[in-house]
């Protein structure tokens, strides 16, 4: 099993019956549970599913901030869900950019210094930081507002500004956690289309998100209900009750 994954493959992410579980008390709780998805270079990914399915656990693993408990993930050819923890975080920073659905971006920066932070942790000299952090803004809209503090920023502008954070590393891949859950509908467009620009551009991109029409943007949408993941074709039974009204999914 595990020879498999040094063969040369175009994926970026390869999930192999992943589950993750904790235990409480008596019971085992599945976030996770025996996950196979694989995700290829140039893809852009929507994983669809209501609160509590399991999307945030399975976005954190694909991000390096955490292991399963079974099964193996194999990141641009590493096997991750099993190295050494402190190795992780250096695996994180080069491969992945990571888009919250709070911004996350530090008060006491500039938009420019933000974007530079990533560069700054690695050994980017200050210079050319700012060069490659002045571009990327320029590239999400923003050329204008380098000199700003995220509380000058509308919610929609520091969205950009937490992409082009993201992008800034040129990471093998964009993972974003519901990144219009805070934006109003007209910000949310503008995220959800500069997504899709990057797209076009070759980027490979999963996002998740409850929300139907947000994943919609995607050119493909895997379902994740109850820590089990079904392919696009149960689609419309999740997205049905939504549409009658039932909600559910907030
Ligand atoms: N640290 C944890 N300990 C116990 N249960 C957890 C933990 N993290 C997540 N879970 C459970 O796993 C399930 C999936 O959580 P999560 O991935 O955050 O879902 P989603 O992002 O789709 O809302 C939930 O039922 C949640 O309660
Ligand atoms: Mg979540």
């Amino acid at each position: 099993m595990a020879v498999s994954a040094e063969k040369p493959t175009n994926a970026v992410f390869e999930f192999r019956n992943v589950s993750k579980s904790y235990k409480m008390g008596e019971a085992t709780v599945y976030a996770l549970d025996g996950v196979d998805v694989r995700v290829e270079t140039g893809e852009f990914l929507a994983i669809l599913g209501p609160s509590g399915s399991g999307k945030s656990t399975l976005m954190h693993i694909m991000g390096c901030m955490d292991q399963p408990t079974e099964g193996e993930v194999v990141l641009d050819g590493t096997m991750v869900s099993t190295i050494p923890k402190r190795k992780l975080a250096g695996i994180r920073r080069s491969k992945i950019g990571f888009v919250f659905q709070s911004f996350n971006l530090l008060p006491k920066l500039s938009v420019l210094e933000n974007v530079m932070l990533p560069l700054i942790y690695g050994y980017t000299s200050r210079t050319e930081a700012r060069r490659r952090a002045s571009e990327v803004l320029d590239t999400v809209g923003l050329a204008d507002r380098v000199r700003h503090m995220p509380s000058q920023l509308s919610g929609g502008q520091r969205q950009r500004v937490a992409i082009a954070r993201a992008l800034v590393n040129d990471p093998r891949v964009i993972l974003a956690d519901e990144p219009t859950g805070n934006l109003d509908t007209e910000s949310a467009r503008r995220v959800l289309q500069l997504f899709e620009d990057l797209h076009q551009r070759g980027r490979t991109i999963v996002l998740v998100t409850h929300d139907p029409r947000v994943a919609d943007v995607a050119k493909r949408t895997i379902v994740v209900e109850d820590g089990k993941i079904s392919e696009s074709g149960e689609l419309s039974r999740f997205v049905e009750p939504v549409k009658s009204g039932e909600g559910g999914a907030s």
